[in-house]
């Protein structure tokens, strides 16, 4: 499989670090357009980056080719079941993926297949909101699992443990983590398979973020750890984090359980329709190694942009900051005697910043607020300059 060959620096500048406020007013995307001119959007986990050449190619070659036809999905489901051998290593084949209208339609899919209502799901708390409503639209009932930022956000199998009971029925588990920033360790995502192996759940993880790791982490697939995990397991990744393209509306899910699998085409068939044929055409090259270059040079970007903020909050007193492991997501703390509904507001209001109050993620989200820093470097320090201000006022 050939390597797509890296760009120059200053191309690579061009696609990842050029917005300005001012120019992205005029962009056709929502992050922008909810709030009037001027305020900066930190509120949804959208890049400020051009699409890679690679992907407008592909996309651009189907409309050429035609391709608006009825239309069989294989091609896209071996290049995704090869990538899952490569990098999830999973020994998966074409058979074993549902190709979905993005990563969201999972939730709702994994609580059909594991549950009758009444059942019960576990979701940490915090943990990113769809999987929340997903059990509260299906009559099932969940079970929160609590994620301390005292104790770094770490996964406490002990408190899983004493969670379970006879109704619980399926594990949501997301890694790495929205909106705490975690990575697992391969010692966490043991002890969530070992719960379920035990108690005879069923796992979804949704490793959606799986490229965005920084330092010297690495993503570990839970599936991949155990035969008994992996046949109990589904597995779910998109495009959306890593290309900046969730207009694709394009998700991935992997169940080598043969039964397993037949059940979820069964439920989503006449309902889920798959993702469109111009999606399925861009799939290749975001799945092989064409795109390892942006991978890397995403990456490096991140890298920089998440030290300015580090440095920017140490200089803000009454804020806390868990460490960032993995996703573009910040989730601080303010220690400024409002909620976060009330500070979202007021940092709304008087520094024209959206955030998204940090309750949506759940009761211990109260005090924080969640911010997606995949923007660039003129704009983040122009985040932080407002910030610095209007936090000001309140001390
Ligand atoms: C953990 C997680 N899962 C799923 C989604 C939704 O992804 P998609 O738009 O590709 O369905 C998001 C979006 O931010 C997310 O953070």
């Amino acid at each position: 499989m050939a390597e797509g060959s890296r760009p120059k620096a200053s191309v690579i500048e061009a696609l990842m670090n050029f917005a300005t406020v001012e120019e992205m007013a005029s962009k056709p995307r929502i992050k922008w357009k909810r709030d009037p001119k001027g305020v900066i959007p930190l509120w949804i986990a959208d890049p400020d980056f051009h699409v890679a050449p690679e992907i407008k190619e592909a996309l651009i070659k189907a409309v050429e080719e035609e391709r608006l036809f009825y239309d069989d999905d294989v091609e896209a489901r071996e290049a995704m079941a090869e990538k899952i051998r490569r990098r999830n290593g999973i020994e998966a084949t074409a058979d074993d993926i549902l190709i979905t209208q993005g990563v969201l339609p999972t939730f709702w899919l994994a609580v059909q297949y594991a549950c009758k209502p009444g059942d019960e799901v576990v979701v940490t708390d915090p943990m990113y909101y769809p999987f929340y409503r997903a059990v509260e639209m299906t009559g099932t009932k969940p079970l929160y699992w609590p994620l301390e930022m005292e104790e770094g956000y770490r996964f406490d199998i002990e408190r899983l443990k004493e969670l379970i009971t006879p109704r619980t029925k399926l594990i949501f588990v997301c890694n790495p983590h929205n909106p705490c920033g975690r990575v697992m360790t391969e010692e966490e995502l043991r002890g969530i398979g070992e719960v379920a192996v035990d108690h005879g759940l069923t796992i979804l993880v949704d490793e959606l973020w799986e490229d965005i790791i920084f330092d010297d982490r690495r993503h570990i697939t839970l599936a991949s750890l155990s035969p008994e995990f992996e046949e109990r397991t589904m597995t779910v990744w998109g495009f959306s984090k890593t290309y900046g393209v969730a207009g694709l509306q394009m998700g991935y899910l992997c169940a080598t359980n043969k039964e397993m699998m037949e059940e979820l085409r069964s439920i989503a068939q006449g309902l889920l329709r798959g993702a469109s044929t111009l999606s399925r055409a861009a799939a290749k090259v975001m799945l092989d190694d064409t795109l390892k270059w942006w991978r890397e040079a995403l990456m490096e970007h991140l890298h920089r942009i998440r030290a300015i903020c580090e440095k920017r909050f140490a200089e803000i007193p009454g804020v806390e900051v868990p460490k960032l492991e993995g996703t573009y997501l910040m989730f601080p703390r303010f220690n400024y005697g409002m909620s976060s509904e009330e500070l979202e507001e007021y940092l709304l209001k008087e520094a024209r910043l959206r955030f998204t109050a940090g309750t949506h993620f759940g009761s211990r989200g109260e005090g924080h607020l969640r911010m997606c820093i995949a923007t660039s470097e003129a704009i983040i320090n122009e985040v932080f300059d407002r910030l610095e201000r209007a936090l000001e006022k309140l001390r």
